[in-house]
């Protein structure tokens, strides 16, 4: 069983608000016949009759898709396709061309053009939609990148660590995954998706330092015991946010995993982690899988109270910690994979050096 639901939130789907598409074709009765089969699918349905109006049409409306025909007088699909991707759109428009041309010479020029998919004349309403469910799958995903970047950013923004700390923990994160999908007990807890996912969203981890005070978040040197219960707070900061965002998109994997991660990676396998003291199996395996990641990349990096650790010791220190701190099978999958650390550790090192 999957740890998450397979389900994935679709903007402006048409089980949710309307999506508008805009449909381009010189032939009414074609144009009126799409527009019924699209408006009883429950699309919000725009016509236009040739490409030019269209372009203007596209121009003063955020319309996301547009099902263009390709032989049109003044400007035909293949042109509007090309003045569509020379044009800037706040959003990325998946384009279907309509087409009669099926060789493969034809499909190339249009795939060349920009178009992103193609139904063959004359077509089965089933096809068209299911191709407009594949338009809408990657356009969600497109928003879905923003969002992440976007709340990334934000971490980044008020969070004392690094930028890079962000980059290296994902990438370390990312190694741990792939390295546990060799372990028997995890084949059917980790696939791309999840590896995927937990590389975007591990940049989130901090995010709840956002409701840190400067003082505490921000002090130059090791924080007292009364600091260090107010810094504690971080992940149930961002554990409560991004839950939220779950209530209101509920099933959405890309939140519930960021919202593990966020809220687990300080807890420890043997239940002393906070903020809930949960054990073993029972924390959120991105959560198990950051702790690794977040801790190796701490102890590497020098703080005013701290040197910085090379790898050596940094590995004595997480196998020292495994089955107290740490999942015993990430730890193996650690030690497994440690070359692969140590290049990532070295890889960002030279990035800042040549961005100094
Ligand atoms: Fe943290
Ligand atoms: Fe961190």
């Amino acid at each position: 069983m999957l740890q998450y639901p397979r389900l994935c939130l679709i903007e402006n789907s048409p089980s949710s608000s309307l999506m508008q598409v805009l449909i381009v074709d010189d032939s009414k009765l074609a144009l009126m016949a799409l527009k019924g089969l699209l408006t009883n699918a429950g699309y919000d349905v725009i016509t236009a009759d040739n490409g030019r109006d269209a372009l203007n049409i596209l121009k003063e409306n955020s319309i996301r898709v547009v099902i263009s025909d390709w032989e049109m007088p003044v400007m035909n699909g293949i042109e509007l396709c090309r003045a569509v991707r020379n044009e800037i759109f706040t959003g990325y428009i998946y384009f279907l061309l309509l087409t009669g041309h099926n060789t493969i010479e034809e499909m190339v020029e249009g795939l060349q053009a920009g178009a992103d998919d193609f139904v063959a004349k004359p077509y089965k309403a089933e096809e068209v939609l299911a191709r407009l469910r594949a338009g809408e799958r990657i356009l969600s995903m497109e928003t879905r990148d923003v969002a992440i970047f976007a709340l990334a950013k934000l971490a980044e923004s008020r969070d004392s660590d690094t930028g890079a700390h962000l980059e290296r923990t994902q990438h370390y994160c990312r190694v741990l995954a792939q390295q546990l999908t060799t372990v028997e007990k995890f084949r059917n807890q980790i696939d791309p998706e999840f590896i995927r996912l937990v590389f975007q969203t591990a940049p989130l981890h901090d995010i709840g330092k956002v409701g840190i005070p400067d003082a505490i978040l921000l002090k130059p040197g090791r924080l007292d015991p009364a600091e260090f219960e107010v810094m504690k707070q971080h992940p149930t900061i961002a554990e409560k946010t991004l839950s939220e965002c779950l209530d209101r998109f509920p099933g959405t994997v890309f939140l519930q995993i960021a919202r593990d991660i966020a809220g687990a990676h300080h807890e420890k396998w043997d239940g002393t982690g906070y903020p809930r003291g949960l054990k073993g199996d029972d924390i959120p395996l991105c959560g198990r899988i950051m702790a690794v990641a977040d801790v190796y990349d701490a102890l590497l990096t020098k703080r005013v109270y701290k040197p910085a650790f090379s790898h050596e010791e940094a590995k004595n220190i997480i196998v020292e910690g495994r089955g107290k701190h740490f999942d015993p099978d990430c730890v193996g999958a650690f030690l497994a994979r440690e070359e692969q650390f140590i290049n990532i550790c070295e890889k960002f090192a030279e990035k800042a050096e040549k961005e100094e």
